[in-house]
């Protein structure tokens, strides 16, 4: 069978191997918060200096971790592909990015950050985006306002992910869907498989091991992200 239009999602499970740790492993990021302590608006209000610390300290690995064969697999894909790739990735890491820059991809490809992007921070008085690769301080001025604050670009719990409506249109339109390490805890996100099957598409997990929502693919492929990626990945080229 061939296809032409894809829809990729992603999750912790493929930036693991590069070492950002995932959310709900024994090990992972949400031990020792609460998410309701640093993942939602509240949490902001409330104490906005152990929010900011919390994202501060996310950011500042980032120089430390590396894209892994996982992201130079799809970002491969995404140069040699002929048809349609919308890659949504719940990761607010920079790593597709970077595998993106060194390997760039054909016309067809698009990446949206669903849940933000480390890298930027938001005004809180226009919401206007800019980057921001370092520290925001507790009570960090916005350049945009005066009487605005920069909160990191970060959807927390309780609010709407990111450009929904080109999610949902490439979903309707896919052919493909392949859904990378992620839980399917999470929703939007978790329902995006039921969407594209709608759509008539076929669909595909490649996970760690099956996920809650493995019942809803058609196939699914289990092992490190950095081994069973590029294997389908090779296949389908
Ligand atoms: P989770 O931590 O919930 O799930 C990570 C998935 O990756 C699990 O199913 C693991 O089995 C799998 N996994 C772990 N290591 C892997 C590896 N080396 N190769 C392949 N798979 C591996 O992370 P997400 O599903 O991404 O949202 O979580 C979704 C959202 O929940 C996040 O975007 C975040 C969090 O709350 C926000 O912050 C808004």
């Amino acid at each position: 069978m061939t296809h032409r239009n894809l829809v990729i999602l992603t999750g912790a499970g493929i930036s693991a191997e590069s070492g950002v740790p995932t959310f709900r492993a024994d090990d992972g990021l949400w031990l020792g918060h609460r998410i309701e302590d640093v993942a939602t608006p509240e949490a902001f209000a409330r104490d906005p200096a152990r929010v900011q610390a919390f994202y501060n300290d996310r950011r500042r690995q980032l120089p430390t971790v590396h894209p892994n064969a996982a992201h130079q697999a799809l970002a491969e894909l995404a140069a040699r592909w002929h048809g349609k790739i919308l890659l949504v990735t719940q990761n607010v890491d920079d790593l597709h990015d970077r595998a993106h820059a060194a390997t760039p991809p054909g016309p067809g490809f698009d990446l949206i950050h669903m849940h933000g992007d480390l890298l930027k921070a938001v005004c809180t008085a226009t919401g206007r985006v800019c980057d921001w690769p370092g520290d925001l301080a507790t009570d960090e001025a916005s350049p945009h306002h005066p009487a605005g604050r920069l909160r990191p670009h970060i959807v927390w719990f309780g609010e709407m992910p990111l450009q929904m409506d080109r999610i949902e249109a490439a979903l309707a339109h896919c052919d493909l869907f392949i859904s990378i390490g992620t839980s399917g805890a999470v929703w939007p996100a978790a329902g995006f498989v039921e969407t594209a099957a709608r759509a008539g598409a076929r669909t595909v997990e490649l996970n760690l091991e099956p996920s809650l929502g493995r019942s809803r693919f058609d196939e699914g492929r289990y092992g490190p992200a950095t081994e069973v990626v590029p294997g389908f990945f090779s296949d389908l080229i």
